[in-house]
């Protein structure tokens, strides 16, 4: 079973564009037999997309939820708001806000009241650069290290990790990440999770390719790579694209 998520970051501006992009997405999971869907819009567009997916198996995340679940902080996303408007899933220390100023100890405090309030938990890693003595193997193991700080064990059910190489996003990137660096990194984020959770525990815990994901290299990541799913940005926008991926995933069982 593979795991597809959608960023859909601050798109659509409209809340018909947003419906008709659900709508379509809608479609393409219900296709599906073996493969979760799971789109995080604008926290704007999460009551309308919850009702718009009925009992349709595609579930609604927030890109984003605060530690507290009340209180005088204008602006911020209660966890326990986004559980109760039906949200399921909250993508947590997106490389996109840990460039705004987002720390390790702020994102473990999110996690853990994501958990807390019964939200899935998207955790994101990723290290800005490779070099060639390999200290971004350090990189990522401080990130998760930090970032699961208190992460109570009995909700690891209730966490995906999600590495996402910064190196590898956007028009400036280097080179694009491969199947092997991802297997790689993945064995590195494994052997970390096996340390806090155990064996056992440590390989139900889904961990997703997250970088510059397209319909084109979908495949090689879930197959070649190993990936239990991919948290797609861009493309999740684009129907036609994002469906052909879940398709493709669903081939994987
Ligand atoms: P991208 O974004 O697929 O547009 O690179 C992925 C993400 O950052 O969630």
């Amino acid at each position: 079973m593979k795991l597809i998520v959608a960023n859909w970051k601050m798109y659509p501006k409209t809340v018909a564009e947003a419906k008709a992009i659900f709508s379509g997405i809608k479609k393409g999971a219900s296709r599906a037999k073996h493969t979760r869907v799971v789109v995080c819009p604008p926290h704007l567009f999460v009551g309308g997309l919850v009702a718009a997916a009925g009992k349709a198996r595609i579930a609604i995340g927030g890109q984003n939820a605060f530690f507290d679940d009340e209180g005088a902080k204008t602006g911020e996303t209660s966890p326990a708001a986004l559980k109760n408007i039906g949200a399921t899933y909250a993508i947590v220390g997106h490389s996109e806000r840990r460039a705004l100023g987002e720390t390790d100890e702020v994102i473990a405090a999110k996690a853990c009241a994501a958990v807390r309030n019964k939200l899935s938990v998207i955790l994101c890693v990723g290290e800005h650069n490779r070099d060639e003595h390999g200290a971004y193997f350090a990189e990522v193991s401080a990130q998760l290290r930090a970032s699961l700080a208190g992460f109570p064990k009995t909700e690891a059910k209730r966490l995906v990790v999600a590495y996402e190489p910064i190196w590898a996003i956007g028009a400036k990137a280097k080179r694009a990440a491969t199947p092997p660096d991802f297997c790689e990194m993945s064995i590195l984020i494994r052997r970390y999770l096996t340390e806090l959770f155990g064996k056992k525990v440590a390989f139900t815990i889904p961990i997703l390719y997250g970088g510059s994901v397209d319909d084109r290299n979908a495949l090689p990541f879930l197959v070649e790579g190993g990936a239990d799913g991919l948290l797609v940005g861009r493309v999740s926008l684009d129907v036609g694209k994002f469906n052909t991926i879940i398709t493709l995933a669903d081939t994987c069982k």
